[in-house]
């Protein structure tokens, strides 16, 4: 079962890239996993988490104001390591070579960052740069992609947080604005929502929550993160929450502890913070229980699941976008015409040769079937 799932996300990535690669956009609009929730709910650190990297600005107050769009790339080891069946591997090894992960933005093209202190602070300055110095947000997205054999190929957006009342240069009618942009979106159909809601505030104020059954209201792609389990109250615990006894939803809730401010402060560790967090569900009178079902990495875990059901689901339309993309190139490859040999035109023709040959065995292998496409 799990190796199958493997091989489709293997083969699903394969084809991302080659129609990224070929039509230079993500024409086959594949899924991406959403963040949302209210202001300081902790959505840029369980975002780090799952990424396994330190590389979000993170802190209290308003910190990610403009959307930033995250694709990670899975690329191979130069060391020739076997491939990763998670989403992330939370605790990279110190051994890693630095240039087997490198970052880079749309913005800035030709520059590799293999320091990813550096991609935290140009995040910073390009916010600011667009969004300006005092609290304001934008909606112009900030495009980053993480080339890594540690991570599978997907696109994960960090979003600014709802607010109430506006500050600094925000204007009167913030909460609107930032409403509007977190349902755009949300709002697509192959957006999974992640909902982040923190653990110290009553869940039935949970804005994120609120937000994600306005577009989905059965809760079909919805998945309930809860942070901050270690600031409740003494005494008080989530259990119901966790165990779905409390909220409705089909994909459930999963409970985190992220770093706490005083840790970003004096600069703990991912790994130290994973570990911490594993302790923290493992010895609670209250979470023992349900220990395995708890935490980062079973968070990933389920993250990497719901994305292959979500893919599968939508195998179908999938399908008829490949068909109609290899209906362009032909075309596109027809208009070049037949006088002279070009090198422009034998590109085309490799392109096509290539995408045939691949898009051939990914319809058959997922499906069975023979392929449709005649080429
Ligand atoms: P965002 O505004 O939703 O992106 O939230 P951030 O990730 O920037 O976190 C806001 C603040 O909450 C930071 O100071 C974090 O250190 C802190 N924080 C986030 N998650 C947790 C958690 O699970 N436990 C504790 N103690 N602090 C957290
Ligand atoms: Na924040
Ligand atoms: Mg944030």
């Amino acid at each position: 079962m799990a190796g199958l799932g493997e091989a489709l996300l293997t083969t699903v990535n394969k084809l991302q890239d080659l129609v990224f690669n070929t039509i230079g956009n993500d024409s086959l609009d594949l899924p991406q996993i959403v963040v949302v929730g209210s202001q300081s709910s902790g959505k840029s650190s369980v975002l780090e988490n799952i990424v396994g990297r330190d590389f979000l600005p993170r802190g209290s107050g308003i910190v990610t104001r403009r959307p930033l769009i995250l694709q990670l790339i899975n690329v191979p080891s130069e060391k020739d390591e076997p491939q990763d069946s998670e989403v992330h591997i939370p605790h990279t090894p110190a051994s890693v070579a630095a240039q087997d992960e490198f970052a880079e933005f749309n913005h800035l093209p030709s520059r590799r960052f293999y320091d990813f202190a550096e991609v935290r602070r140009e995040i910073e300055n390009e916010t600011a740069r667009i969004a300006g110095n005092n609290k304001g947000i934008n909606r112009q997205p900030i495009n980053l992609k993480i080339y890594s054999p540690h991570v599978l190929s997907l696109t994960l957006v960090d979003l600014p947080g709802l607010t109430k009342v506006p500050i600094g240069d925000q204007p009167t009618d913030i909460e609107k604005q930032t409403r509007g942009l977190i349902s755009e979106y949300i709002a697509k159909p192959n957006s999974i929502i992640l909902a982040v809601s923190p653990a110290n505030v009553d869940i039935v104020n949970s804005e994120a929550l609120k937000l994600a059954r306005w577009v989905d209201p059965t809760g079909k792609r919805t998945i309930g993160v809860l942070t901050k389990l270690d600031l409740m109250d003494h005494g008080t615990n989530a259990l119901d929450i966790l165990s779905g006894r409390v909220y409705p939803l089909k994909l459930g809730f999963i409970g985190v502890v992220n770093r706490s401010q005083a840790d970003i402060q004096t600069g703990k560790p991912l790994a130290e913070a994973l570990s911490n967090e594993r302790e923290f569900f493992r010895m609670h009178p209250a979470y023992r229980a349900i220990a395995a079902r708890c935490g980062t990495q079973f968070l990933a875990k389920t993250l990497n699941q719901t994305l292959m059901a979500h893919i599968r689901a939508r195998l179908p339309d999938i399908k008829a976008r490949l068909n109609t993309l290899m209906g362009q190139t032909q075309q596109e490859l027809a208009s070049y015409g037949t006088d002279g040999f070009t090198g422009k035109e034998h590109r085309g023709a490799l392109i096509l040769q290539l995408m045939t040959r691949f898009a051939t065995s990914f319809i058959s292998s997922i499906d069975g079937t023979s392929s449709e496409i005649s080429t």
